[in-house]
């Protein structure tokens, strides 16, 4: 394995902190200011192996490799994270994007609940599959020197964390991010912190804990319960990313309303800088989020969730910021 920064970062006895992938939001703009705020791991969002396998011979202009794009000097450590069934797919698209991409690490998705992906075997389908999941793992480690992560549930079926975990505890795999609840629970429910401690015996790697982390108080507890080597965040990230920072200096910080209006345009100009104002179609998801809470919250977001050119978000800001 070439350089295990997981273990690495472990080592410098903080908690490691991740933002975990998130479809759909952990593009190149919003992983840059996690990063900026003290992520130091960003997570893609999933990419298909499939879309990869079948593409292999025309990379010029790929939709799932410009997905990947990101920016070597703007993000620390930066995992790719895959999603599929076929072991064979896994090793092809573990090629292409350790060449392409050529990303710090490579992540297996074992945890993803939408149908579609499940239908496919894939996400936390796989997970029940312990044959399947290991042969997919053997074929990603073989496919690279990358360092290779993989993200599970709390359970999926009838397979539990700790069963999966010692059905591979002999493969190398670098780190693990454990999304505490099962497959049954989806996104709602408390996290599971047992399971590191559990799991701990039968994993050698770096282990985070996943789930429900929305400030620092639930951080803190995450860490203290699990004894995890560190957190991957998700939601609680979303227009909330000053989250790793508070969480790396162990204090709260209160952002007034003009801060989250400037950091909510400046996430909107840099990725009109990376991707042209057609990202801000994109973009309104996070807007939605930056406003919860917000004064006027409900028409802000009635008239962000419109936007589609900068000087549009440039103009409802002002008039916002003024009268409120
Ligand atoms: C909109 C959305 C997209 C997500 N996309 C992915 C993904 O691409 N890959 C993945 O492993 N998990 C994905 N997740 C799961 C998160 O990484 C995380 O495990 C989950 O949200 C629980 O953490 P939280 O309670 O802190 O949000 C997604 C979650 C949400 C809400």
């Amino acid at each position: 394995m070439k350089d295990n920064f997981w273990l690495k970062i472990k080592q410098a006895n903080k908690p490691v902190l991740a933002m975990a992938p998130m479809a759909g939001f952990t593009d190149i703009a919003f992983r840059q200011i996690c990063t900026d705020y003290g992520a130091d791991v960003t997570y893609s969002e999933m990419a298909s192996v499939t879309a990869l396998f079948y593409n292999q011979d025309n990379l010029k202009d790929n939709e799932t490799l410009n997905l990947l794009r990101w920016n070597k000097k703007r993000e620390h450590k930066f995992v790719v994270q895959l999603f599929g069934s076929n072991p064979e797919h896994f090793a092809v698209a573990t090629k292409i994007v350790s060449k392409e991409i050529k990303p710090h690490g490579i992540d297996i998705n074992f945890g993803c609940p939408v149908g579609k992906v499940l239908k496919q075997g894939s996400g936390a389908e796989l997970m029940k599959n312990l044959k399947q999941a290991r042969a997919v793992i053997e074929a990603v480690l073989a496919s690279t020197s990358l360092p290779v992560s993989i993200k599970i549930r709390a359970q999926s079926g009838d397979v539990t964390a700790l069963e999966f975990i010692k059905s591979i505890s002999d493969l190398p795999v670098a780190a693990l991010m454990i999304h505490g609840r099962t497959l049954k629970q989806g996104f709602v429910g408390a996290p599971d912190f047992s399971l590191v401690e559990k799991i701990r015996p039968y994993f050698n790697g770096v282990i985070l804990m996943n789930g429900g982390v929305v400030d620092l108080e639930t951080a803190q507890a995450a860490l203290h319960l699990s004894g995890a080597d560190g957190l991957g965040l998700a939601r609680g990230a979303l227009a909330r990313p000053w989250l790793f920072q508070e969480i790396k200096e162990g204090k709260s910080t209160e952002y007034s309303q003009a801060q989250i209006s400037r950091l909510l345009y400046q996430h909107a100009s840099s990725l009109v800088k990376l991707k042209g104002e057609g990202a801000l179609v994109e973009w309104r998801k996070h807007a939605c989020w930056y406003v919860q809470g917000l004064p006027g919250a409900s028409k802000l977001r009635s008239q962000l969730v419109q936007v589609s050119h900068l000087s549009e978000l440039e103009n409802i800001l002002q008039s916002y910021d003024l009268n409120n």
